[in-house]
């Protein structure tokens, strides 16, 4: 399958929330606003996270990169600053270390369900990283799950991608975070990644 990327953007919205709303808002409900200031959880509803995830992409204040198959969006990757996506999971273990802040991060990565084990994420990724190199590259983390030395864990579980995913594009462990949760590190040069698969 051939796939192109697009920004999200307003133009784009309705392609994401097609999406969105086919899986149940993702998650109950997050619109893909855990990573971004306001976060989920406690105090947030679907309809609230759907209008903020809204503002943000009306707004201009999001960086996400969606898949297309012909003309139906079936995934994303989410990244940007970490002043733009400061609710990364394990943070408290995250700040023990005192390393220097990455430029951009990768935030949250999904495929469509019926898609999934295609590509997509992959795409959405390569999607992701030549908009960062266009934008200047710099240093890229990436927090996925390790999925080696463990049971096979279905896709829905590995909500920030599996480690293969970024091995690919030449992120390497960083510093382990959780039991199964890894940060990885890329440099992404400014002219764009030379090394793609
Ligand atoms: C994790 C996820 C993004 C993978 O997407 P995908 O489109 O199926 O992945 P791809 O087909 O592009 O595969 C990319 C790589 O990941 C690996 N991979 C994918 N699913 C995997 C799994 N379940 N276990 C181990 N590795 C897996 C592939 O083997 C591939 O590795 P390769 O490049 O070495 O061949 C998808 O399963 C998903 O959306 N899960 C839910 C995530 C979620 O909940 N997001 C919202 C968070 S709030």
């Amino acid at each position: 399958m051939q796939y192109t990327t697009k920004a999200l953007t307003a133009e784009t919205w309705a392609d994401f929330a097609a999406l969105v709303e086919a899986h149940n808002g993702v998650w109950g409900g997050c619109w893909c606003m855990g990573f971004h200031p306001e976060g989920v959880g406690r105090g947030h509803t679907a309809a609230g996270n759907r209008d903020a995830k809204r503002a943000h992409t009306m707004a201009g204040t999001v960086h996400q990169i969606l898949v297309y198959a012909d003309d139906e969006c079936v995934g994303w990757c989410q990244y940007g600053t970490p002043v733009e996506l400061p609710n990364i999971q394990n943070r408290k273990t995250y700040d023990l270390a005192s390393v220097e802040a990455p430029r951009w991060r990768i935030g949250c990565i999904f495929t469509a369900t019926k898609h999934r084990g295609q590509g997509v994420a992959r795409a959405a990724v390569g999607g992701a990283l030549d908009a960062i190199a266009r934008a200047g590259g710099g240093v890229v983390e990436a927090y996925p799950e390790q999925t080696a030395e463990r049971p096979p864990q279905r896709g829905a579980y590995l909500h920030t991608g599996p480690e293969a995913l970024y091995e690919r594009f030449g992120f390497v462990r960083d510093r382990k975070i959780a039991k199964w949760r890894w940060v990885m590190r890329a440099e992404v040069p400014a002219a764009g990644i030379t090394d793609r698969p």
